[in-house]
């Protein structure tokens, strides 16, 4: 069943189901950019099929969070991938917000967060957190612009082919 869980000007969010992750992969393969800094490889043909298998394993079930960004064709344009209440309670990680290359570099990106934000605090969420790549200089800017804050640097970490540090970055809600 399609759910639209929050919605921008441009975009609605649908929950995307885990034996239905595979929908994700033509915008993973789109998206090759963004594969080469993270990874220093494009996408792997089953990707989007895995990604629930590269959750941590100590998540409890609906801790997973997966959404297609859709526009207003009903076209993918973008995911969000998320956990809540981890790695502690009221705490919700951000693993990837992903844009289509031609959908970027409109405030689009500020948009989703907002809306993602107000989803975040109604559902009890009190601090989000994202960790990205020390090289990805564009992602960096974006987390900074839109309110986060360095936490901690950690790393080398081994992705794909690369080793990467990553900056976790942090930004406190306000209440719902
Ligand atoms: C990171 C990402 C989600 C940001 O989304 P976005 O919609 O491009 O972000 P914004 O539009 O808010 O900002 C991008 C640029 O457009 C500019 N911009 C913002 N609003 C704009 C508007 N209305 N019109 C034109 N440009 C605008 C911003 O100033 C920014 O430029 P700057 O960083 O050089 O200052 C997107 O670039 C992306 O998907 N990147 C690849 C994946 C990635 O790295 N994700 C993060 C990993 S954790």
């Amino acid at each position: 069943m399609i759910q639209a869980a929050f919605q921008t000007a441009d975009f609605t969010a649908e929950s995307v189901e885990d034996n239905d992750t595979h929908v994700l992969q033509p915008l993973l393969d789109r998206c090759e950019d963004y594969h080469q800094i993270a990874y220093g490889r494009p996408a792997l043909p089953d990707q989007a099929r895995n990604i629930p298998r590269e959750r941590p394993p100590t998540l409890a079930p609906g801790q997973g969070h997966l959404f297609a960004l859709r526009d207003a064709q009903g076209g993918l344009a973008g995911m969000l991938e998320a956990l809540r209440d981890f790695p502690a309670p009221e705490e919700w990680y951000i693993g990837l917000l992903l844009l289509a290359p031609e959908a970027r570099g409109h405030g689009r990106g500020e948009a989703v967060l907002n809306a993602y934000e107000g989803y975040v605090r109604a559902n009890g969420g009190r601090l989000l957190r994202v960790a990205v790549v020390e090289h990805n200089e564009v992602a960096r800017r974006f987390w900074t612009r839109v309110g986060f804050q360095p936490e901690q640097w950690v790393g080398p970490i081994e992705q794909g082919l690369r080793w990467n540090r990553v900056l976790k970055m942090t930004k406190t809600l306000s209440p719902a």
